[in-house]
């Protein structure tokens, strides 16, 4: 039993044996941004995901910033899931882009094939023509790639794979396997590597492609878009950007990370099934149907609450939080981001209204203990017996 006062977080950061030489070494070298360091963490992860190309930046919402905006789409009109995080939202509206919610399925979290054929229905029906396609990997689960790139092929619509839930997560498919990031079905996918996520570099993000020209449009992209001359007139500016560049100390955090990705992935899996076990007694929520399979990398547990539970979600979670069990909800649905409205042109979100008043996140990261895991169900278990 737990003795200590604990706060349990929904994630974590493991920085534990951190190789603070190497850090130090390189704050006296010459370069201490976007360099060696940067280059080699770029070619660790084209290892890992089995992609052509990655490219480092300073956190997942450039990544996603980067990406959009290295596709040079004229005018924007992009198909989201109403359950996201709100980065590419934002980055959408900043660009006066036009957004389209699209729902997803009310067990993963994800869009489907399903919400992807019906949310187009609705854009021939108005005679909208999406351009782009940004669905989410969520909560270290994997789309099903294939079939959502075949319905986008027939549309014209370019994906943004959004994998910054799911770095280090695999699917295997007829013997061979396939990490997030291969990016076989789409232009690209981003990655964050902020503390919570499966791997960190403090603050940072990463895109890997297979497509050549991208990559390049990235590299430009990345540090304000301004090519070299080397002439009287030293740089051409070739399009308006930004500096999304990561920084060598980062880097070499990440190098380290990745070492201990698989680490992490199995002490996180190991927790996920302790959890699936205790649960097994409670009949008051649902966990996601593809909490067995192994080869994911999971980066929060989400549960979902039965119907007649919904009412009680605020109250179950401040009694959590009472007991030092801090909880999140990924997420709010889009659609109810006052800010956007002006931007979205049409959302769908049956599933996602379901979803939203179901889910929230319980802790799940690489510090935390089976005893911990033995905590928060007991004290679950007391907050539905006494309700
Ligand atoms: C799905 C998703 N996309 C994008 C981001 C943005 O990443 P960052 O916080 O590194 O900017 C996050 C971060 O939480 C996220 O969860």
């Amino acid at each position: 039993m737990i003795k200590k006062k604990v706060l349990l977080n929904y994630g974590s950061q493991n920085l534990n044996n951190l190789n603070f030489k190497k850090i130090s070494q390189n704050l006296i070298q010459q370069t201490i941004t976007n360099g060696n360091n940067c280059l080699k963490f770029e070619k660790n992860i084209c290892k890992l995901t089995n992609s052509k190309f990655a490219v480092v930046c300073n956190n997942g919402t450039s990544a996603l910033m980067m990406s959009i905006l290295s596709l040079n789409i004229k005018n924007p009109i992009v198909i989201i899931p109403n359950i996201n995080f709100v980065a590419s939202s934002s980055i959408l509206a900043l660009m006066k882009a036009k957004i389209i919610l699209c729902d997803v399925n009310v067990k993963t979290g994800m869009v489907d094939e399903t919400c992807l054929i019906s949310i187009l229905k609705k854009c021939k029906n108005k005679k909208i023509k999406p351009n782009l396609f940004i669905p989410i990997h969520y909560a270290g689960d994997i789309l099903n790639m294939k079939n959502l790139s075949i319905i986008c092929k027939k549309n014209n619509i370019k994906i943004i794979e959004d994998g910054c839930h799911s770095f280090g997560s695999k699917s295997i498919q007829k013997n061979q396997s396939y990490t997030v990031g291969h990016s076989k079905y789409s232009e690209m996918t981003t990655f964050s590597f902020h503390p919570v996520k499966n791997i960190t570099t403090i603050e940072g993000g990463a895109i890997t492609t297979n497509n050549k020209k991208l990559y390049r449009n990235l590299l430009l992209l990345r540090s304000h878009s301004l090519e070299k001359t080397f002439k009287s007139d030293p740089y051409k500016m070739l399009n308006p950007s930004l500096n999304f560049r990561m920084a060598e100390i980062n880097a070499i955090i990440g190098i380290d990370q990745l070492k201990k990705l698989s680490y992490f992935k199995k002490y996180k899996n190991n927790l996920v099934k302790e959890y699936l076990n205790k649960f097994k007694k409670l009949e008051n929520f649902f966990t996601p149907i593809n909490f067995i399979k192994s080869e994911i990398c999971w980066h929060i547990f989400a549960i979902r609450l039965k119907n007649k539970y919904f009412n009680k979600k605020e109250k179950f979670m401040n009694y959590l939080n009472k007991n030092n069990i801090t909880t999140q909800i990924h997420y709010k649905p889009i659609y109810k981001h006052n800010v956007y409205k002006k931007f979205i042109i049409l959302s769908e979100s049956y599933n996602s209204d379901i979803f939203y008043r179901s889910q929230l996140t319980l802790p799940l990261h690489t510090q935390m203990t089976k005893n911990e895991i033995e905590y928060v169900f007991k004290k679950i278990n007391l907050f539905f017996s006494s309700i």
